[in-house]
C-alpha cells in the first residue's frame, strides 16, 4: 500500500515537471522576438519608411488550420512572422511551420518534395523558399524575419505531411 502511494506521488511529480518544462520553453521562445513595437496598425499611416519592420502574428492549433490565410505587407518592409502553435499535440503528429515560396513555384510539387524531407523538418533542398520557420508542436512559438519580396502574390504553407491541403494561404506584397 505504501509503495503504491509513493508511486502515485512520483508519477504526479513527473507530470508536474513535464508541464513546467514545457511552459518555460514557451515563455522563453515568446520573449525572443521582443521587437513588437513596429507591429502596431497605427504605424501604417506613416509614409512607407524604407526597411521599417512589420510583425505578423500567425496561429495554428490542433485543428490543423492557420488563423490567417491572407497576409498583406508593404514592399520594402522587413517582415517578422511569429508562428504560435496554440494546440497541445506534439510536433511529430501535428507539426506546424510557415514556409513562404517564390512567386511562380508549383506548390503541389514543392509540398511533395517537402514530404520526403523528414530528416530536415520537412524543408526540402530548394531555391524556391523565400523564408521559413522551424517546425513546432503544441505550446511553442517560432519566428522568422526576412525582407518582403517584390510586389506580388506569394503562397505560404505548412510542409508537415498532409497539412498543405488546408494549411496554406496567400502572402501579398503591395
Ligand atoms: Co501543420
Amino acid at each position: 500500500m505504501r509503495n503504491l502511494l509513493i508511486l502515485l506521488l512520483l508519477t504526479g511529480l513527473l507530470t508536474a515537471c513535464g508541464g513546467g518544462a514545457e511552459e518555460s520553453a514557451t515563455s522563453e521562445s515568446k520573449s525572443e522576438p521582443a521587437t513588437t513595437a513596429a507591429a502596431e496598425p497605427a504605424k501604417k499611416e506613416t509614409p512607407a519608411k524604407k526597411g521599417a519592420g512589420v510583425t505578423i502574428e500567425l496561429n495554428a492549433g490542433d485543428d490543423m488550420q492557420y488563423d490567417t490565410k491572407l497576409i498583406t505587407v508593404d514592399a520594402g518592409k522587413s517582415v517578422t512572422v511569429n508562428l504560435t502553435h496554440t494546440g497541445q499535440m506534439a510536433k511529430e503528429v501535428m507539426g506546424h511551420n510557415f514556409v513562404l515560396l517564390n512567386e511562380y513555384t508549383d506548390v503541389d510539387d514543392f509540398a511533395a518534395a517537402a514530404m520526403k524531407a523528414k530528416d530536415n523538418d520537412y524543408i526540402p533542398e530548394s531555391d524556391e523558399i523565400i523564408a521559413h520557420t522551424g517546425m513546432i508542436g503544441g505550446g511553442e512559438t517560432t519566428s522568422v524575419t526576412f525582407d518582403a519580396p517584390a510586389k506580388g502574390t506569394y503562397d505560404f504553407l505548412c510542409t508537415f505531411p498532409g497539412h498543405y491541403g488546408v494549411m496554406k494561404g496567400k502572402f501579398i506584397v503591395q
